[in-house]
């Protein structure tokens, strides 16, 4: 198995899970080193009881990770084909870049892939919900409900600014658990007015402070990206500072004093929260029953309490976005 992409709590049970239900079947695991740059240069180590015990509550992941993609380094796809005489079967874990290579590599070199959908962000199809994102929201949440007595202290307005680069789904989230007075996300116009107008409404009802919730990805009016771009081709987001920048704007419209806190990769570190370990060891398990009944090019996938699974290329098609109706509910409890 290989885990591909930024790191997430809960890679690590599926890990374990995995390795638990193939050893159960008279199966052999290897772990293949920082994702896909491990399958490329063929470096793989054996996963066996030592390597895979009390890995349960430790986040990250124990077989590391990159962003490498074979389809963009030369000979990469020749390394991983060389790789694969080596094993049966891999199991790609990851987000949409990790699992469309997966996806690529079943659909046009036939090899025996299946995938675990992994990402704190939760934006792919195919599956209601992506282990790490209730960890990523916890977090949030939790620093969101500490930034509320600061703030009101200093009667400041503080941006609360979370990952998420293109899909909205943790700020949402933790704009709705942590009753954010504004949040923006990717999927929705940045007006700093309006912002601006739900501040000045608390004011006006005696609530002389106000904490707003920025998904790093918010599409900042005038503003547009420049610089390098990884080998998925996403440029780096923090570039745009949103925080700092809807700091500004509301502080310059509403007089009142204006603060960021950017929480950035604390949001992906540390322990994995119960019910994500739950969703990891489930998807591992499916992952690893899809493996011996040769289902390839599937991936493992929850819908309501069931986990089943879904096409690769169904799963990684287009990211899931945050639908209207949703930022609906969340805009019920602005200002
Ligand atoms: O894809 C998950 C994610 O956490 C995004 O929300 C974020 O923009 C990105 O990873 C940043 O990851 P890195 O800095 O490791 O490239």
């Amino acid at each position: 198995m290989l885990t591909g992409g930024g790191d997430c709590p809960g890679l690590n049970p599926v890990i374990r899970a995995v390795c638990r239900r193939l050893w159960e079947n008279g199966h052999e695991t290897y772990g293949v080193l920082n994702g896909w740059r491990g399958m490329i240069d063929g470096n793989l180590k054996p996963l066996g009881w030592e390597e895979t015990s009390g890995i349960l509550h430790i986040g990250g992941t124990i077989i590391g990770t990159s962003r490498t993609n074979p389809y963009k380094n030369d000979g990469g796809v020749e390394g991983v084909k060389k790789t694969f005489e080596q094993l049966d079967a891999l199991i790609a874990i990851g987000g949409e870049d990790t699992l469309g290579v997966a996806s690529r590599l079943y659909a046009e070199e036939g090899l025996p892939v299946v995938g675990v959908p992994k990402t704190i962000d939760n934006d792919l199809n195919g599956t209601d919900y992506t282990f790490g994102f209730d960890t990523a929201v916890a977090i949030a949440t939790e620093a969101v409900d500490r930034v509320h007595s600061t703030a009101e202290s200093h009667n400041r307005a503080i941006v609360v600014e979370t990952m998420g680069r293109h899909a909205g789904w943790i700020a949402l989230f933790t704009g709705i658990a942590g009753g954010a007075d504004f949040t923006l996300i990717p999927e929705q116009p940045v007006d700093y007015d309006e912002i601006a107008a739900a501040v000045e409404r608390r004011r006006s009802r005696g609530k002389n402070f106000s904490v707003i919730v920025a998904s790093e990805g918010a599409e900042l009016p005038g503003f547009s990206d420049e610089g390098e771009v990884d080998e998925f081709g996403h440029v780096r987001v923090e570039n745009r500072a949103v925080g700092e920048t809807v700091a500004q704007e509301v502080e310059a419209r509403t007089g009142m004093q204006t603060r960021a806190t950017v929480l950035g990769y604390i949001q992906r570190g540390g322990s994995p929260t119960p019910r994500d370990r739950m969703l990891g060891l489930r998807f591992g398990l499916k992952a690893a029953d899809l493996v011996l009944e040769g289902k390839w090019g599937q991936m493992a996938a929850l819908h309501g309490d069931v986990v089943n699974s879904v096409p690769l290329t169904e799963a990684t098609a287009e990211l899931k976005l945050v639908p209207q109706e949703w930022y609906d509910t969340a805009k019920t409890f602005f200002g």
